[in-house]
């Protein structure tokens, strides 16, 4: 199978489709791979490395789109990439379709098959190709919500960890899933006192038992959420309710009633922010203070750190990348029910129950 690798274009999008790793291990399978050249920049991979790997590097992306006839990416095709689509090609990459029904209308009318990461799902209901992106977020969101208590950045000027003799800071954890757990990690690593809220009893338990308690578990719950934030430095926001907008369990009351330059990381931003007084923002300008509180809310917080999240992306994708080349589309759907689930628009009819349903359209069944 030919693989195409274009450079990203969408505002502020540094990673890329594969590692020159990835590309090495389809060129290993007897594949062609184009990459554009430059494509691989913002993520600390030069040209050089894709050659090596065996790639042939191409100018324009017009003629990796033209060549592939799967594309491999990080992000939605946009503007000029939808002219470049043409019907039967795979795209493979981030999708979100139910949230645009603009990009879901273009993929159908140009008749490509969209495969999109955020719904290959696993027995188990777990969703391999988001959470290592949801790990970034929650590792770095303690990084930025350092950043944020910093003084010149409006925080009130506290070191989480604390020096001996000094208290270390209160870190507060709203959703203890992939993101909520990593955060954790990080905090409890630097020294910081951390509590965790779950609504869910199993996963409080999961938590305390592997992290040998070096964190407080506390059931999810409106006087619980309050009681903690109001104390806390720093605030993550990690909750997620698949396929709904992110509940508001910080309200505006308790922001105004917290510590002033106390801060807000609100990692569920991409799905509307778990906090009332959170706004999307972006990586050139992160924060903003509301009721004396600092808020750091990027919705794409893995684009902070392209090369990690590059290398963590092709880690999950490759090996699903490597079933649809090695076998062709319909075997590797066949054999592979959590792939079939990442299936969303093929022969110009949607194919996923769930982004269908969210426009009121029919979803077409397809038998592999
Ligand atoms: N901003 C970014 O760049 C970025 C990157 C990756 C993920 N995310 C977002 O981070 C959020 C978390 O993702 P995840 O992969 O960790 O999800 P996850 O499903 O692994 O975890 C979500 C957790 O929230 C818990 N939860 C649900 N309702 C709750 C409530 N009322 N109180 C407390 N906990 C509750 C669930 O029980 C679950 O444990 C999502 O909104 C995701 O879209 C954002």
């Amino acid at each position: 199978m030919k693989i195409g690798i274009p450079k990203e274009i969408k505002e502020e999008e540094r990673r890329v489709g594969a590692t020159p790793a990835g590309v090495k291990a389809f060129i290993d399978h007897g594949h062609k791979v184009f990459v554009e050249r430059g494509a691989g920049i913002g993520s600390g991979f030069r040209d050089e490395e894709y050659v090596k790997a065996g790639a042939t590097m191409l100018d324009s992306p017009d003629d990796v789109w033209a060549e592939a006839d799967m594309v491999m990416k990080v992000k939605e095709p946009i503007g000029p990439e939808f002219d470049r689509m043409r019907p039967g090609q795979i795209l493979f990459t981030y999708l979100h379709l139910a949230a645009d029904k603009e990009l879901t209308e273009k993929l159908l009318k140009q008749r490509v098959v969209g495969v999109a990461y955020e719904t290959v799902q696993l027995d188990d209901g777990s969703l391999p190709l988001l959470s290592p992106m949801s790990e970034v977020a929650g590792r770095l969101s303690i990084q930025m919500g350092a950043y944020s208590l910093e003084a010149r950045n409006g925080g009130m000027g506290i070191l989480l960890s604390g020096v001996s003799g000094v208290r270390p800071a209160h870190v507060t954890i709203i959703g203890g899933g992939v993101a909520g757990f990593s955060a954790a990690m990080v905090a409890v690593g630097i020294g910081a006192q951390v509590s965790i809220l779950d609504n869910n009893p199993l996963r409080l338990r999961y938590l305390e038992d592997i992290t040998d308690a070096r964190l407080v578990t506390i059931m999810s719950n409106p006087a619980n959420i309050e009681e903690e934030c109001l104390h806390s430095h720093l605030v993550i926001g990690s909750v997620l309710i698949p396929g709904a907008k992110a509940p508001k369990l910080i309200t505006r009351d308790i922001v105004r009633r917290m510590m002033p330059g106390a801060a807000i990381v609100d990692i569920s931003i991409d799905q509307g922010g778990c906090c009332e007084t959170s706004h999307p923002t972006t990586h050139d300008n992160p924060t903003y203070i509301e009721e004396g509180v600092v808020h750091y809310c990027v919705a794409n917080m893995p684009g902070a750190v392209p090369r990690t999240s590059t290398i963590a992306l092709t880690n999950v994708t490759l090996a699903y990348g490597l079933e649809i080349a090695n076998k062709g589309l319909e075997r590797a759907m066949a054999d592979d029910p959590a792939l079939r689930k990442g299936l969303n628009v093929m022969n110009g009819q949607l194919c996923h129950p769930a982004v269908a349903d969210s426009f009121g359209m029919d979803c077409a069944k397809v038998d592999f």
